[in-house]
């Protein structure tokens, strides 16, 4: 059967998104579920963009062995060799150049004629292939380029060393049919498209981003481009997961294989959109919390009878069947370690420690300590290791009545080393707790967006709460989790700024070792 390959964008297209910003850490823990999902090429980054850009991908590709890892570069030199420099620890080290070649992005973005982008992507290509055995070459905006066009620039990349092509559909524009025409004309006329991978890269303004990828793929792509749970700029990407699902439902329909593991999914799922805050929506195909409830009566009916009546998909499918056993109190240490081996986290013994404290406090305080719970506490352990003095919360306290007007008193270690006690009041509970941090904070502040919601199910579930801010005119977003919803917030807004302090002390170290060099 005809291989598909999957190459995950999420760490790149889907972390342009606004809102996201996720730091190493939280990028090292996505790449690693990616490869256990079986993304046969993870792009960790764009590395010439930041210098927090160029440590992730650098450390990703340093530590993924069992996929691809790539970067985004532009089609300058400059990009390529900092690209190579992230890059070349890894497995098979793969560049991801782009150009735009639609008459709109030539004129007026590029300023440039069609000869002139032509030479630059060919220089671009060369330059990568001397370098890199893996050179992927995207036309941007391809599917609004002319045709010939695109025929006589992809013989050249293909001449010039390219390894995969790709023709995105950057502005989501194509129908399944258009998209499909459009691959089965390049198979048809471009020199050598059999010796390169061919590839499909989707957005999805008009919704048909997993449509028109699988359009892409019977009209013969080698490769689809996307992000997990489809996030990314604007109405964002195709979804991976769904293409993956329906490739395998529809299996004697497109007599396909991938190698993408499906039992990963729901885990990967519920990774990227804690780690992201980007929430799915409840009725998303494939991973929405509804996609497998029946809630009408005829459909329960049915089901009874016979599942078949109205499920194509089962939960096991994607790994979300039967929630494992809940750990309580009296769980042991053994039984908490071999959970977090099964859930993919390998913590050293310091962590694993200190996860295991946290873990017996929670238990005093609820119940059944469920799947949902031990995520948070094994990522805390995993990600939340910082050198760089931040902000702390110790205390808050929050008085709100109907007739009172609410105040919320904080105390907290500042990064000075100071420990401060603010409190000031809001039109509401929320309000208060975040004018008195920008009281302790002392910068200007400006909340863009506040989501909260409950982890995992019952009334004694852990409160999330996101924040999206602007801080001094850096927009950031911060999680928090706790067992008040009011005490999460808190959290959430100081993580937000925190990460703020945390990438600018990284980028001061890197300035001063870079001076140190010179
Ligand atoms: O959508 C797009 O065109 C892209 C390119 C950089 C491949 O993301
Ligand atoms: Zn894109």
């Amino acid at each position: 059967m005809r291989q598909i390959d999957f190459f995950d964008t999420t760490l790149r297209d889907g972390e342009q998104s606004a809102g996201i910003n996720l730091n190493t850490a939280e990028k090292l823990k996505i790449a690693r579920q990616l490869e256990r999902f079986g993304a046969t090429v993870i792009e960790a980054g764009f590395p010439a963009s930041s210098p927090g850009d160029f440590e992730a991908v650098k450390q990703i590709a340093d530590t993924v062995k069992d996929s691809t890892v790539t970067g985004l570069a532009r089609a300058v030199q400059s990009d390529i060799d900092t690209c190579w420099e992230a890059l070349k620890g890894g497995a098979e080290p793969h560049v991801h150049i782009f150009l735009a070649t639609s008459p709109i992005h030539m004129e007026y973005k590029l300023k440039k004629t069609p000869d002139q982008v032509l030479e630059t992507a060919v220089r671009a290509v060369k330059y990568a292939a001397d370098r890199f055995p893996l050179v992927q070459w995207s036309a941007e905006d391809a599917f609004r380029s002319d045709p010939a066009f695109l025929v006589r620039i992809l013989n050249e990349v293909i001449a010039a060393g390219a390894t995969t092509v790709n023709i995105p559909d950057t502005v989501g524009y194509a129908s399944p049919q258009e998209y499909g025409a459009l691959f089965r004309f390049l198979k048809e006329n471009v020199r050598g498209i059999d010796r390169v991978k061919l590839s499909a890269h989707c957005h999805n303004d008009l919704g048909m981003a997993v449509a028109n990828s699988i359009a892409a793929i019977e009209n013969g792509a080698d490769q689809v481009e996307g992000t997990i749970n489809g996030i990314g700029e604007r109405a964002g990407n195709a979804a991976l997961e769904e293409i993956a699902v329906a490739l395998h439902i529809r299996k004697e329909l497109y007599q396909l294989e991938s190698g993408i593991r499906l039992e990963e999914i729901k885990r990967t799922s519920e990774l990227v959109s804690r780690l992201t805050g980007v929430a799915i929506q409840p009725n998303k195909a494939v991973v929405g919390k509804n996609a497998f409830a029946h809630e009408s009566g005829i459909h329960q009916d049915g089901m009874l009878k016979n599942p078949e009546t109205y499920e194509i998909i089962t939960p096991a499918l994607i790994g979300a069947s039967v929630e494992p056993l809940a750990l309580g109190k009296h769980s042991g240490r053994a039984a908490f370690k071999d959970r977090a081996i099964t859930m993919g986290f390998t913590l050293d013994d310091t962590q694993m420690n200190a996860a295991f404290r946290e873990f017996k406090e929670l238990a005093d305080k609820k119940k059944e300590i469920t799947e949902d719970d031990l995520f948070v506490l094994f990522t805390k352990q995993q990600l939340e290791e910082t050198e760089t003095p931040i902000y702390q919360l110790d205390n808050i306290q929050v008085q709100y009545g109907t007739n009172n007007v609410p105040t919320a008193t904080v105390t907290a270690a500042t990064p000075a080393g100071d420990t401060v006690h603010v409190a000031t009041t809001g039109a509401g509970s929320v309000e208060a707790i975040f004018n008195t941090l920008e009281l302790l904070v002392k910068g200007d502040v400006h909340i863009l967006d506040y989501q909260v919601s409950s982890i995992g199910k019952g009334r004694d579930a852990l409160g999330q709460a996101i924040v999206n801010l602007e801080f001094n005119g850096t927009k950031l977003t911060g999680r928090g989790i706790a067992q008040d919803v009011l005490e999460a917030s808190a959290k959430a807004y100081l993580n937000a700024i925190n990460r703020q302090l945390v990438r600018e002390s990284y980028e001061n170290r890197k300035k001063q070792a870079a001076a140190a060099v010179l």
